[in-house]
């Protein structure tokens, strides 16, 4: 007989539907197996099956129990509002009947877990009985349940909370010269709501301990020896999350705990308690400028240079008219068209970037007069002051500072005494100097001073589409990632008359010198290119970012402006200004602005921006611009408005003498908080790895403050990170978004292209919970240098057919931006500098390093974003060695040089020590759960995709923390 077994060998790996599915499918296929005396030893996740072999009626057990689960909470909220005992009566014998429906289905859940389990361990087994039934009762005499059963005579369900006693004095170690406020105990006399009418669970999960606990409690769990010989504890998974990096290891050493459930051998290695070996924790610091000579220009040769400054730009503004006049401008409803929606910039914006423009045109003019080298250019001219000519006025003013409990809304004052470092509107700041080809401000050419290759020919034979799904993490990590990353930055781009888009290209040909803006920097199209040859393109659209002033106010090269708050605190949510923070408030209770849509609380709409074919529906609008991207960076938006405002209205209940303004800083602190532990917990290890975390005490602590913020530290974003590092995410992203039914049914499949700037699909009812199902179901694209065509043929496409190219594009703006080649980082990251094309082969494959040798004419010239995304990962990292290095020099900076941070101790803003406790509860799957409209369950670590050691548990299931807002009673308001 062809077994099912083999038939799973056989399916095509493109064939499969997402992991959600096939977590349902394994449990039913073993069903089916046990029938078919199916023998199997294969591994849980290598038994695939094809959608066309799962058909609706034989869905697993599993499904069933959601629904049922869902059913029965239906009845019991009809049960509430019914009068009759007739009725009521009817309503009870129903739920009694569902409930020990939804028994059985657990029973059997159980038994295949137990089942597979045993097969992930390898123990030898009995082949499967066609007579399941006595299999199945044997089973259950001896075994545990694992899940909680229903018990009908328990409704409605009695409020359980406990709350968690602070820790006894001694174990929470104090800083040592600040003292923490007094830690607060919850009021007794306050309870919290009842859970949601959830029927009570017969025996209460164990709590779910998180990095903070896990390497302290280690009671009841037994030695086990890791398959490297380390000592551990046999856990469950998630209380080893310290090392869940290394998942791949962890689950190849599996152990059997107490109850005989499955575990991991947790290694009981300690994070290092004193600093790493390097004296810096992570933070790059520029090598000394090397000495350049040039003339020592006279306070008389420096002003004339500004007054030159200042007649060209008179002329560059008559110029910009006329172009704008004669219509040279951006035409709509293209996809650079699109990408300028993207990059959405506030007269704010465009005033410095005009003040800076000043600035780079004195320095240009003085490398003109004076014929200075690009050295010269570069290292010498910073030593020129321009405060005493007549742009001094372009300079920053200082404002003074004082310490306050909450952050301002543009990021200023965070430092005392440096209050403009993180604040929005700053330029980026760079670790090395840039290499601009004259030094100041043309884009970077070859050392022999030649054009670069086209940064879309690298992109075509380079970034090519190859389909590598993740084994390991979820479409989470990616959407984490755009979404951190638009709360660190935004690199605004330059404009024309009146904010007009800038066109570079006309009738698909680079546009004459004479009708080009001088901000112009496209890309050009080779002619045997596979998409753009067909249409006779040979011109992409590109601006180069606006200018930004230099923050020492001398004459210099051209930096680049970060447009919103260089910090990890919440500007996507808030806004990075005053005024947009009070556009987005509601002005009561402390809570977001939202739009109700049949009961369900969406972003607020932004009919301004864009509206659906029907003029109906309408964007959305956020504290970062470019919400209306895709569409589930609109439902991770949407899901923390609702998180700030389910906290505001907890706080409100908790303390109903605070006003508006009192509700809305606390919940933004407590939220802030929780993004940032979500990041350095769980996100941050994944691309980092375990090791260079712990090495650089990035890791959250395990109980206790830390004293770790250095005044003297400029946490703002790097070019280097902005502008390529943390790009990396665009290797993990699919070409299609999913949207998952409850019932591991695929509902919406978007093709990415089609559906850039449309999050219409979130009005519909269901729609956000599928969409937060399909993200944390659905596996991201491996990080390599493989990328989807969507990216790389069709960004922004629309209607249209082509795009533009995202690859190209980051390639492009490195260019722009002046960053350095990739050898120049390798050796500033300690990796050392490659002195030959064979020199890569440590950390490239040799396919990749043949691709590169046909890109670049020397090893010294390959641009950043291309080397470091060639690099193979670090082990139990996401990203290769110059990206980790890149990526951890950034977030040591905005763990270090952010005087909010949450683990800081000494300051206003420090939370007390049983508020921490409770915020190092904060999970993504907490967050998710809570703030979605019915989505009942979620596995416990979000980024990771669910296996039978991270298994997907009901929201209120105790594996999945919660914060409890309670110690926020009577907390002091500034
Ligand atoms: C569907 C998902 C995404 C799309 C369509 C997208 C698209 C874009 C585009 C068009 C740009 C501007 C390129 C330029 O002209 O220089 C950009 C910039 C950027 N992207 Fe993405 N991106 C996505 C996801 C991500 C992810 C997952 C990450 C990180 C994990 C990321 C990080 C960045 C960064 C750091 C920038 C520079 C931002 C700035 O400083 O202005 N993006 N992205």
């Amino acid at each position: 007989m062809y077994s099912l077994c083999e038939k799973a060998k056989q399916v095509p790996k493109s064939s499969l539907i997402s992991s959600y599915t096939i977590d349902s499918i394994c449990l039913y296929s073993l069903r089916k197996a046990v029938k078919m005396r199916c023998v199997r030893q294969s591994r849980f996740r290598t038994e695939l099956f094809s959608r066309e072999q799962f058909t609706a009626a034989e869905q697993s057990s599993y499904v069933a129990g959601g629904s049922l689960q869902a059913q029965i909470q239906a009845l019991q909220a009809h049960l509430q509002i019914v009068r009759s005992p007739q009725e009521q009566e009817l309503i009870l014998a129903q739920q009694a009947s569902l409930i020990e429906r939804l028994n059985e289905a657990q029973r059997q859940q159980q038994e295949l877990q137990r089942r597979l389990q045993e097969q992930l361990i390898g123990i030898p087994q009995q082949p499967f009985q066609i007579e399941e039934q006595p299999v199945i009762r044997q089973v259950e005499s001896q075994f545990q349940p694992q899940q909680p059963q229903f018990q009908p005579q328990q409704f409605p369900q009695q409020p359980q909370f406990q709350p968690e006693r602070p820790r006894p004095q001694q174990q929470q170690p104090r800083p040592q010269q600040q003292q923490p406020r007094p830690q607060q105990q919850p009021r007794p006399q306050q309870q919290p709501r009842p859970q949601q009418q959830q029927p009570r669970p017969q025996q209460p999960q164990e709590p779910i301990l998180f990095p903070a606990e896990a390497q302290q409690n280690t009671e009841g769990s037994l030695p086990c020896s890791t398959l490297t010989g380390e000592a551990g504890h046999c856990r469950p998974l998630v209380k080893c999350i310290t090392f869940y990096a290394e998942v791949p290891e962890l689950r190849r050493q599996p152990c059997k705990l107490q109850g005989q459930q499955l575990g991991v051998c947790c290694p009981l290695r300690k994070r290092p308690s004193v600093a790493p070996d390097r004296p810096n924790h992570g933070v790059l610091r520029p090598p000394p400028p090397p000495q350049v000579v040039i003339p020592p220009f006279t306070p008389q040769q420096l002003n004339n240079a500004a007054q030159e400054a200042l007649e060209r730009i008179r002329d560059r503004l008559q110029f910009i008219a006329a172009l704008f006049a004669n219509n040279i401008i951006l035409h709509p409803a293209t996809p650079a068209a699109w990408h300028l929606e993207f990059f959405q910039t506030t007269n704010a914006t465009l005033d410095q970037g005009q003040q800076a423009q000043k600035n780079v045109e004195a320095s240009v003019s003085l490398v003109n007069e004076f014929q200075l080298n690009p050295d010269q250019g570069t290292f010498a001219l910073p030593t020129f002051s321009i405060l005493n000519t007549v742009i001094a006025d372009t300079c920053p003013r200082p404002t003074n500072c004082r310490p306050q409990k909450y952050r301002s809304a543009d990021g200023s004052c965070n430092n005392l005494n440096n209050e403009r470092w993180g604040k929005a509107g700053m330029a980026l700041q760079r670790i090395l100097p840039p290499k601009y080809g004259d030094g100041v401000n043309s884009p970077r050419v070859a050392a022999n001073g030649q054009e670069l290759a086209s940064a879309r020919v690298i992109s075509t034979q380079f970034a090519t589409d190859v389909n590598h799904p993740s084994e390991n993490y979820t479409l989470l990590v990616m959407q984490w990632g755009q979404f951190l990353d638009h709360d660190l930055t935004h690199t605004p781009i330059s404009r024309g008359q009146s904010g007009s888009g800038l066109s570079c290209c006309r009738d698909g040909a680079i546009i004459t010198a004479d009708l080009r803006h001088p901000d112009c920097f496209p890309i050009s199209l080779p002619r045997n290119d596979h998409i753009f040859a067909r249409f006779n393109e040979s011109c992409m659209e590109f601006v180069r970012s606006l200018p930004a002033p230099r923050p020492e106010c001398n004459f210099g090269p051209r930096e680049q402006m970060n447009q919103i708050t260089g910090y990890l605190d919440g500007s996507n949510i808030y806004g990075s200004s005053e005024s947009r923070q009070r556009e987005l408030r509601e002005g009561r209770g402390g809570r977001l602005r939202v739009q109700n849509v049949q009961g369900r609380s969406l972003l607020p709409e932004n009919r301004g921006e864009c509206t659906d074919d029907n003029d109906v529906l309408a964007c959305f609008k956020a504290g970062d611009t470019r919400v209306n991207e895709q569409v589930e960076l609109a439902v991770m938006h949407t899901i923390w408005l609702r998180e700030h405002n389910r906290v505001a209205t907890e706080l409100a209940r908790l303390n109903p003498g605070w006003n508006d303004e009192t509700l809305f800083q606390e919940a933004r602190r407590i939220v802030v908080a929780e993004m940032q532990h979500i990041t350095y917990n769980e996100f941050l290890p994944i691309i980092l790895g375990r090791d260079y975390m712990d090495k650089f005490e990035l890791t959250p602590r395990d109980a206790g403050f830390t004293q770790l913020y250095d005044s003297t530290l400029n946490p703002s974003i790097t070019n280097a990170f902005a502008t390529a590092a943390f790009r990396f995410g665009h290797s993990l992203i699919q070409s299609h978004m999913q949207g998952f039914t409850q019932f591991g049914s695929i509902r919406e499949n978007l093709e990415l292209s089609h559906h850039q700037f449309e999050p219409y699909v979130l009005y519909q009812d269901g729609a956000l919970d599928n969409f937060v199902r399909g993200l944390s179901t659905q596996p991201s694209q491996r990080f390599d240098r493989f990328f989807s065509k969507q990216l790389t043929d069709h960004l922004f496409q629309g209607p249209l057919d082509f795009g533009l190219d995202l690859v190209a594009l980051n390639i492009q703006r490195g260019r722009d931006h002046g960053l350095p080649p990739y050898n120049d980082w390798r050796e500033v990251c300690g990796v050392n500098r490659a002195r030959s094309w064979d020199n890569l082969r440590e950390i490239m494959d040799s396919q990749t390093i043949e691709v590169l040798k046909s890109l670049y004419p020397s090893v010294e010239e390959i641009d950043l974003f291309v080397g470091a995304v060639a690099e193979k990962p670090l082990k139990g990292a996401l990203l290769g060695p110059t990206f980790v290095c890149l990526v951890g020099d950034q977030f040591a900076r905005l763990r270090r040089g952010d005087r909010f941070f949450y683990e800081e101790a000494g300051q206003p803003s420090t939370f007390s020590q049983v508020q921490l406790d409770q915020l190092r509860k904060t999970s993504l799957a907490r967050v998710l759960c809570d703030n979605s409209d019915n989505n009942a369950f979620m596995q416990p670590l979000a980024f990771l995709q669910a296996s039978f050691l991270n298994q997907r548990v009901t929201c209120d299931s105790e594996s999945i923390p919660r914060v409890d807002l309670r110690y926020w009673t009577g907390e002091r308001t500034a």
